[in-house]
């Protein structure tokens, strides 16, 4: 809502002091007082205050939201965030006041060609107070306003660090009657041109503070704080010395062998924060207007010996429901689905970021394709990922184009099919897991738009067009960042097809729910044609494989539903057959082909093949990250051998399918995509290698989905909780439907128990919600 606004009262401060690499420019401080001639009723502030802004009343913080507001291309939106602040607000005199700092808007790179920044950071304020008689008054971000930058962030950049002199804190500055004859009167000046957007999503919070495990001491006075675990946000300091003290926290995911923080795989960001002390007693402090990605803390310049409670790391992200809930029998599944959790949330930052830690933090489309759909079983998603759906339409360009990145701070419009592709997909995976229609109808027109645009570029019905290939397949060395071995690699033209290919079926249901059905028969018909020209040039039946035999060239064609009916079986035992021989049964596959490895071996047989991969300690795999101390996901299968210069320790995208499968075929909790939202559910848990029990439990829209399965010598059971208005069918496994019991009787004997059919390996029913004790014997 948006109405009320008066978009040009948009307060700033131009001062032109960045260095040529780095940006550096201090914090600004605005603050105004204004009369309110009665008690207040209630007092509604909308502010907007970029890039990043914190706003308190007569001298408190308002709310608890931190990074504020959302990132988005500020060109085409800019977001407010609206807070009640009917308790802040007194009859007679009172002060108002925001810090502003830069965030992405005054980029904190201005050097990389390509680079967007936006000018200057900029405030718009709107508080809008009721009084107790029903009258109303109006205060706005006007030119009465002042503003200084003489306050104590003396330098604000997210990829470089916050510098901190608490001598230069101007007490009071938020309160009524602070001397400010020394700030200068603000600048009216036009407001970004992007429409004003309310924040619909869940804000960024400090949600979680971890104390570090351990202090060493590598050199005199250079002191190392382990965390214990690789996290996202910035370290609360407490010290008290003498005045001017200089104290320094840099950050690093890892160390060098001699103790020392690894900061090689940064690039240039200095993840450097600098506090100067007051000398005022005991001080504390942490960042507000920058974050970092790390597990490893140097301090320097403290005054004394620091302990354990010197620093503590404070976790900040979207404020996102947290429902994780995957335990195993198998101790390294559970460190890997713990892992991906970190990692998850680490890399919420209004938006979806590749990383958290170097000088990038972008989002990345195609680190989220397939893996967003996991994602919604660890956390509600539904409202960040319909944000970055917006933030995605906001990057296209008039003729369709959509940018590699999203919100489009880097010029990455490469026509490629990979990674845009994740607009159509993480639509289709917020449909499917939360019944969400609304984002298909709002962005049906821009997908068609970018589908027409890529058309443009078929030939003889293939899509030639790919940028990064199956990125990061485990390369044939290990200092490798991408391999340069065309055998691990799997054609542009392959990538391209099947994936557009598998687009086009989206869009095919989206017509209908966008209601455009007509464009439904356009999208099916090229779509048989592409299946037809990518069968006749890339298939090979006698051996079952696809184009160059790689992995992901057999993955996708079978997980998109292209492969000839008579051979499908035969490519899903040739890609099995691949991944024994060729890869020891480990990874053979990148960003791409991971997407969907896990869950078509399970659909075509081969859940045990899948569970080997998923349960490897050696590398390449996710055990072999763990083996190695990770406590995230690495951006390359040989992050602790390869070159720093594209290595981060806190990556999604290698994720793929597996959180996902983990869920969906470990755990069997399914959504029936004919039923989105879980409505009605798939419940299926796959018995598997030496897994002896799996506890799992989703928060569907509907209410919470559990199950509990064990197998033991030749008994299985299964406890399993279907949430009321829903339904689901249930997939039994067992050696026949005799032998099943649902708590202890005969399952015809059982309310809202239907048997419906023998189906490989399991005895199927039909059932209404309740919770059900179903035992069998395999
Ligand atoms: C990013 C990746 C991204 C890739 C694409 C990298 O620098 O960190 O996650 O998808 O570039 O080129």
């Amino acid at each position: 809502n948006t109405a009320g606004w008066s978009p040009v009262r948009v307060v700033d401060l131009p001062m032109p002091t960045f260095d040529p690499i780095r940006t550096r420019l201090p914090a600004r401080m605005l603050r105004n007082e204004f009369e309110l001639k009665a008690p207040v009723r209630r007092a509604i502030a909308y502010v907007s205050g970029v890039g990043v802004h914190e706003l308190s009343l007569n001298g408190q913080r308002v709310g608890d939201a931190v990074l504020a507001p959302n990132l988005s291309n500020y060109d085409a939106r800019v977001y407010y965030q609206t807070h009640d602040v009917s308790q802040h607000l007194q009859a007679g005199l009172n002060a108002i006041g925001v810090h502003l700092g830069n965030g992405r808007y005054f980029s904190p790179r201005h050097y990389i060609p390509g680079t967007r920044t936006f000018g200057y950071p900029k405030l718009l304020l709107q508080l809008e107070v009721e009084f107790q008689d029903g009258t109303r008054q109006t205060i706005l971000s006007d030119e009465t306003w002042k503003i200084t930058s003489d306050g104590p962030i003396r330098l604000n950049n997210e990829y470089d660090g916050e510098e901190y002199d608490a001598r230069m804190e101007l007490t009071g500055w938020n309160r009524p009657n602070f001397s400010d004859t020394s700030w200068k009167s603000v600048e009216l000046v036009p407001a970004p041109s992007g429409r004003l957007s309310a924040h619909g999503n869940e804000p960024i919070r400090i949600i979680q503070e971890l104390k570090p495990v351990k202090i060493s001491q590598p050199r005199p006075g250079t002191y190392v704080f382990d965390m214990g675990q690789n996290m996202v946000g910035w370290c609360q300091l407490h010290v008290s010395g003498p005045q001017g003290t200089r104290i320094q926290l840099r950050h690093s995911e890892t160390l060098r062998d001699n103790g020392m923080l690894y900061t090689d795989n940064l690039r240039s960001a200095r993840a450097t924060d600098t506090y100067v002390l007051s000398g005022t007693g005991n001080e504390s402090y942490h960042p507000r207007f920058t974050y970092h990605g790390f597990r490893y803390v140097e301090l320097t310049g403290f005054p004394g010996t620091p302990t354990l409670s010197t620093i503590a790391g404070q976790v900040v992200h979207d404020a996102l429901d947290e429902h994780a809930d995957f335990t195993t029998s198998n101790e390294l599944l559970n460190r890997i689905h713990k892992n991906v959790l970190w990692g998850t949330k680490g890399n919420y930052r209004s938006i979806p970021t590749d990383c958290p830690q170097r000088d990038e933090r972008q989002g990345w489309l195609g680190d989220r394709s397939a893996e967003s759909k996991g994602e919604t079983f660890l956390f509600n998603v539904g409202a960040f990922y319909g944000k970055w759906i917006a933030d995605i339409e906001d990057s296209q360009s008039k003729k369709g184009a959509v940018d590699d990145v999203a919100p489009d701070y880097w010029n990455f419009y490469s026509d490629n099919v990979t990674w845009p592709a994740t607009f159509i997909l993480v639509a289709a995976a917020m449909h499917e897991q939360y019944g969400d229609c609304r984002i298909i109808q709002d962005h049906y027109p821009a997908m068609k738009r970018w589908i027409d645009h890529m058309t443009t570029y078929l030939k003889d019905d293939l899509m030639p067009r790919d940028q990064y290939g199956d990125w990061c397949v485990p390369p044939e060395s290990l200092t490798l960042i991408r391999s340069r071995d065309p055998k691990r690699q799997t054609a542009a033209e392959v990538l391209g097809t099947t994936y557009f290919f598998h687009l086009l079926g989206l869009m095919s249901r989206f017509a209908t729910i966008a209601g455009s059905p007509n464009d439904k028969k356009e999208f099916d018909s090229l779509a048989s044609r592409m299946n037809a020209a990518f069968n006749a040039k890339y298939f090979h039946p006698d051996t079952n494989t696809y184009s160059n035999g790689s992995q992901t060239s057999s993955i996708l064609p079978l997980a998109f539903g292209m492969v000839p009916e008579s051979h499908k079986q035969g490519v899903a035992n040739a890609l099995a057959q691949n991944i024994r021989e060729k890869t020891n049964s480990h990874i053979g596959t990148g960003l791409i082909g991971t997407q969907w490895m896990m869950r078509t071996l399970s659909s075509n047989g081969y859940s045990d093949l899948a569970y080997t991969i998923a349960a490897q300690k050696t590398y390449p795999s996710w055990g072999y990250m763990i083996s190695r101390g990770a406590t995230t996901i690495w951006e390359l299968w040989n992050g602790d051998t390869a070159d720093p210069t594209m290595n981060s320790r806190n990556h999604l995208m290698l994720v793929g399918g597996l959180i996902t499968w983990f869920y969906e075929n470990l755990a069997g909790i399914r959504t029936d995509p004919d039923s989105p939202g879980f409505k009605h559910s798939i419940i299926q848990p796959t018995v598997v290698g030496d897994l002896r029990f799996v506890r799992a439990s989703h928060d569907s829209p509907h209410g919470k989905i559990t199950t509990a399965w064990e197998f033991a010598s030749n008994r299985f059971s299964l406890n399993l909780s279907v949430p009321v208005n829903t339904t689901a069918t249930v997939y039994v496994p067992a050696k026949n439907a005799q032998g099943v019991r649902e708590s202890g009787r005969k399952v015809r004997h059982s309310a809202g128990v239907r048997f419906s059919r023998m189906e490989k390996g399991a005895a199927v029913y039909e059932v209404g919600s309740g919770n059900y004790a179903f035992t069998s014997l395999l």
